[in-house]
């Protein structure tokens, strides 16, 4: 008989992960990227060149870089950094970590205990919101608009909270390509922004994993260059410029706060490698990069949003994002998204229902999210129509699929 470990685990454990069953044939959901876009030669180049004169660094943990990660990276980073995001950190500031996520994790687990409260934008990242929930945290849903969080709205949260004795432990904010609406905070909205959280003693969280694909490539400062309190915490990726498989993320923060993470980072240092060839890699092709991957990202969108129009008519309503991989979409109310994904994944569509992407449940619930980096052209077409067929069957809606009536369900 199978060992049984059900009376030996521990409390508190998240539900059991769901067996991995493949990709959907049309895959609009997470986060992916497009293969196509992956500079696999180049990357093959980097990683002989790096291993051939650097290989025998992998007998130490750490590389000859210490604990904060391989330094050529660190060192890349600092001026990407300084020229992209008008951030001055030096490669002390920067710890490199397993994926963005392991950087979320590190921040809360700083931070966080049961009960405490964080000010989040209302739409916003799903792995940012189950995480929040599994450390039993409460979260403020603060509304957004065309130019991301509303500084009204947070204005009047953080008053809110104050009246009521409570001291928020960050504001979290994606204000670079939004996910999941892929808006840019503009700079004044920033500098409010800065100003509140200052005026409040609330340090701001900012997640940038998406600055890199802008479509005209033109961003404001980042909120960490523009604070003059250190009150920022930073943190990036390169799963979304270069690919998410490598799991090579970062965090910037002053060095006070982040020994406090890299004392909290318990896994004996990120892959070496993989930060090596993205080292060897970036020097001296991350600008030659990025906006041909951009480029082919944006012609994705176009398809997408053609097919939207073609196959759903008004009944989808979006905004043209500012960059990145998503598009948000909002159906007719008597769509419920959770319902519609579970009926287009039996039918070979994959796609991320809005509650899973908002703090109010009810305002996601018409709602979707669509990433169109990973399928091709055609799949993107062919999707949208599968998808437009089975929403029509499940809830009426669109009444009119390609410009061909249907008969309306009864
Ligand atoms: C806003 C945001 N932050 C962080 C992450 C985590 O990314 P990764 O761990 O691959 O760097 C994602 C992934 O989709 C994201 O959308």
């Amino acid at each position: 008989m199978a060992f049984d470990f059900a009376p030996l685990l521990t409390a508190g454990l998240p539900p059991p992960a769901p067996r991995w069953t493949g990709f959907a044939k049309y895959n609009f959901s997470g986060g992916h990227n497009d293969a196509d876009q992956v500079p696999v030669d180049r990357l093959i180049a980097a990683a002989t060149a790096v291993l051939q004169r650097e290989g025998m660094t992998l007998a130490t943990y750490g590389l000859e870089s210490g604990p904060l990660g391989y330094l050529p990276l660190r060192a890349f980073l600092v001026e990407k950094l300084r020229q992209h995001a008008g951030i001055a950190c030096t490669a002390d500031e920067i710890l490199i970590v397993s994926g963005s996520l392991q950087a979320i994790d590190l921040v809360n687990g700083l931070l966080l205990a049961p009960g405490d409260t964080v000010l989040i934008e209302q739409e916003s990242y799903g792995g940012a919101l189950t995480r929040l929930s599994r450390r039993g945290v409460n979260m403020v849903g603060v509304p957004l608009d065309r130019e991301g969080l509303r500084m009204d709205a947070l204005a009047a949260a953080l008053s809110d909270l104050e009246r009521r004795g409570i001291r928020p432990k960050y504001i979290y904010t994606i204000p670079t390509v939004q996910n999941p609406t892929g808006t840019i905070m503009g700079e004044g909205r920033r500098l409010e922004l800065l100003r509140l959280a200052q005026h409040h003693g609330v340090p701001i969280f900012e997640d940038e994993c998406y600055s890199d694909l802008i479509w005209d490539g033109r961003r404001p400062p980042a909120l960490y260059a523009m604070s003059k309190s250190s009150g920022v915490i930073h943190i990036g990726s390169f799963s979304k410029s270069i690919a998410p498989a490598l799991r090579v993320g970062y965090i910037v923060a002053p060095w006070d706060i982040l020994s406090r993470m890299l004392a909290l980072k318990t896994d004996a240092g990120s892959g070496a490698l993989e930060q090596m060839v993205l080292g060897e890699f970036c020097r001296e092709q991350f600008a030659r990069h990025v906006p041909a991957l951009v480029r082919g990202l944006r012609a994705k969108l176009e398809t997408l949003m053609e097919a939207l129009a073609e196959q759903f008519g008004t009944a989808a309503e979006f905004d043209d994002p500012k960059g990145g991989i998503f598009l948000w979409v909002k159906l007719p109310d008597v769509v419920d998204t959770q319902k519609l994904a579970q009926a287009a994944l039996a039918s070979g569509i994959a796609l991320n229902p809005g509650p899973e992407w908002a703090t109010d449940k009810a305002y996601g619930r018409s709602r979707m999210r669509l990433c169109f980096a990973n399928p091709s052209h055609a799949a993107i077409r062919q999707g949208v129509a599968a998808l437009a067929e089975v929403c029509r069957r499940e809830f009426g809606v669109p009444a009119r699929i390609a410009n061909v009536e249907r008969r309306a369900v009864s």
